[in-house]
């Protein structure tokens, strides 16, 4: 993906305090805009934050026929025939949640065409499982040139497929194919974040029949076709985890509202252990921090209810100058950790191994002291750790490759600025 030449200058940050609300998941805004392709009639989404990503699937829907009108913060999405089944490489390769558009297209069409979905380099991420659930569900898929055609002009079936592993995406897309297919779809090892419990909340809400079952499970009864709806997005857990990982590293306190702590896969309680005092109410969460955090020792990502592979670049960052070690082990991708460069750039003591990264001292060691340096974002959550990072440094830093920070903060300067932090640039 190339990218402009963007910037952010950063300062050391004082002492952050201040309150914010919560937006809307970039995570469920992007499959919820592919869903919408299902519905006879108008689909609002309220509250939803202008991101670059979300920028390039109003971009794909323009070219299916189906464009999206921004009104205030909420997008309306007309319901319109589609007016072509291929889906257009220009935007497919600036991100990865172009493949949520698979499944409805499809459903609406019997055909796909695309190409390989980009995104952030964050190791292999094959689309296998996305094609083996909707070949389960009578789709034939071949090989056309560098792309694929999907096939399915009988329409789609239920069927019982158990996921190899439980994708997130995978699950979105067979939700969607399941709700447009004939007859009743049990899926197993299925993945369970909060986005895809929205997901089906939105096919409900749109008279679709999803139910989760204990045990990773759904069953989805297809039929046969959707209504529009007016739907709010959940909140943006990793946005919030971006925040509290701030506020963790720089010290300070901060109250954030419109989340639901337990969506958090245990980030409260991490920070509570490294020593921050953390408060957490129905839908708000209230964090200080004062003085050193405590290092972590092992720390694991996992599917959700597990800690979340997004979240470890930014905990990482909020660790860098613990007393004793922390060591984040992704378990989801190889490649979570390419901020671990620009850690040691700020003179952050950090070892990278494999997909595990430890940062910190020894218990008996003064806390390092960070310094300014040049930095590069490669991909989006590490460059918001980046960010987060040069905050606890001394002087000027610049941070290049932004843009990745763009595909899923409106605007992180703004959120940071308004708690205290100096970011210029945006
Ligand atoms: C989603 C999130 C992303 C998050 C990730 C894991 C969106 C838009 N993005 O990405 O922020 O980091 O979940 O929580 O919601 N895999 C396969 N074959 C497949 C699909 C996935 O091998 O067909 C592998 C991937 O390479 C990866 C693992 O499964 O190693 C998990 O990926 P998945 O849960 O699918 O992530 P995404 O849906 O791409």
């Amino acid at each position: 993906m190339s990218m402009p030449q963007t910037s952010f200058l950063l300062h050391k940050a004082p002492i952050l305090r201040g309150s914010l609300s919560v937006p809307s998941a970039k995570n469920s805004v992007l499959p919820l805009l592919a869903a919408a392709l299902l519905c006879d009639t108008p689909v609002r989404l309220c509250r939803v934050p202008a991101l670059a990503d979300v920028t390039a699937a109003c971009g794909i829907l323009s070219e299916l026929g189906r464009p999206a009108l921004w009104q205030g913060g909420d997008l309306i999405l007309e319901a319109k025939p589609l007016q072509t089944s291929v889906l257009p490489a220009c935007w497919m390769e600036r991100m990865r949640s172009g493949v949520f558009f698979l499944a409805p297209v499809l459903a609406r069409t019997g055909r796909v065409e695309f190409c390989a979905p980009g995104g952030c380099n964050l190791g292999a991420r094959p689309v296998d499982i996305h094609l083996e659930g909707l070949c389960r569900m009578g789709a034939v898929c071949e090989q056309k040139e560098n792309c694929m055609v999907l096939r399915a002009p009988q329409g789609l079936h239920g069927c019982n497929y158990a996921l190899r592993l439980p994708s997130v995406g995978a699950t979105e897309t067979m939700l969607m194919a399941a709700a447009a297919a004939k007859g009743v779809t049990r899926l197993d090892n299925a993945a369970v974040e909060p986005e895809v419990l929205d997901l089906a909340r939105f096919i409900n809400a749109c008279g679709g029949c999803v139910r989760q079952l204990p045990g990773r499970r759904f069953i989805i009864r297809g039929t046969g076709g959707l209504r529009g709806s007016v739907f709010t997005p959940t909140a943006d857990r990793i946005w919030c985890a971006t925040v509290l990982c701030a506020v963790a590293g720089c010290t300070g306190e901060v109250e954030l509202t419109g989340i639901d702590p337990a969506a958090l896969s245990g980030l409260p309680q991490l920070l509570q252990r490294a020593g921050c005092r953390v408060e957490v109410q129905k839908n708000a969460i209230f964090l200080s921090c004062t003085g050193r955090l405590q290092g972590l020792g092992m720390v694991r990502t996992a599917p959700f209810p597990g800690f979340a592979t997004d979240m470890a670049p930014l905990l990482a960052a909020a660790m860098l100058r613990a007393q004793g070690f922390t060591t984040i082990c992704d378990t989801v991708f190889t490649h979570r950790f390419a901020c671990a460069q620009g850690f040691a750039a700020l003179g952050a003591p950090v070892c990278l191994r494999e997909n595990c990264l430890t940062v910190g001292t020894l218990p008996e060691e003064a806390a390092p002291v960070l310094h300014a340096a040049p930095l590069q974002a490669q991909d989006l959550r590490g460059g918001a750790a980046l960010v987060l990072a040069a905050l606890q440094a001394e002087g000027e830093s610049r941070l290049h490759g932004v843009e990745y920070i763009r595909r899923g903060y409106a605007d992180l300067p703004g959120a940071l600025g308004a708690l205290g932090a100096q970011i210029r640039g945006w």
